[in-house]
């Protein structure tokens, strides 16, 4: 069951055969070492998880998503994103984001963000979606406020114990929405 939502610029889609080598390359950027898990740059990891998605794909429930982010004008591929436990008895759901260098700084990031936020409150038990990233990666906090995500629990001491259960001494925080946070943002820009 393939999976693909668009906005305004972008298509977010399933992962095919032919998108493999090219993120594997972005994921493999330097520029991107700082914002990322050690074993996220890895070659082989990526690429076996490239095609763990693709196998994903041929279902209709999926646990995890790993999708392509492409640029509606051309097809160019710029970059992906990612959805954890986004199925219909999860609670709460996690979203990440990985793009090109070359592509960054166009706000194409934050378009996806919203879309895949929004898409994951429509399954019905979603009550939550959090991302996790860096204190110092302050290019993706910024997209988790600009999508209306906020920092929940992000003290000092808990931001450091959250970086080591990811393998790293750097401080990772959390910044989560409810779905009821969601709604009323969105409502309530429909109604300005
Ligand atoms: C994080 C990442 C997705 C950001 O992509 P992007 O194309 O810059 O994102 P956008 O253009 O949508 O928005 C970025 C926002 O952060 C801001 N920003 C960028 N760098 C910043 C910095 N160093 N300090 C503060 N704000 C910064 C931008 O100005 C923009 O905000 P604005 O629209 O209010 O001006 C991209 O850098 C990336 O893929 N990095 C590598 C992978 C990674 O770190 N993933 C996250 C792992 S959790």
């Amino acid at each position: 069951m393939s999976f693909q939502i668009e906005t305004g610029r972008l298509i977010i889609r399933d992962v095919r055969e032919e998108d493999i080598p090219i993120l594997v390359k972005q994921n493999a950027e330097p520029e991107a070492r700082g914002g990322i898990l050690s074993f996220q740059a890895d070659e082989t990891y990526n690429k076996k998880e490239l095609e763990k998605a693709m196998a994903w794909a041929q279902y209709q429930r999926r646990p995890y998503y790993k999708l392509s982010v492409a640029l509606k004008t051309d097809g160019t591929l710029i970059g992906s994103c990612t959805y954890t436990d986004v199925v219909p008895e999860s609670y709460e759901a996690a979203i990440g984001w990985h793009y090109g260098h070359r592509f960054r700084g166009n706000g194409y990031a934050t378009e996806a963000a919203y879309a895949m936020i929004d898409f994951a409150f429509g399954f019905v038990g979603v009550n939550e979606i959090f991302a996790d990233c860096f204190a110092e990666n302050r290019a993706s906090i910024r997209i988790m406020e600009k999508t209306g995500m906020s920092s929940g629990w992000n003290f000092d001491l808990f931001n450091v114990i959250r970086g080591w259960s990811y393998g790293e001494q750097k401080a990772a925080v959390r910044y989560v929405i409810s779905k009821r946070q969601w709604s009323a943002k969105h409502f309530k820009s429909r109604a300005e």
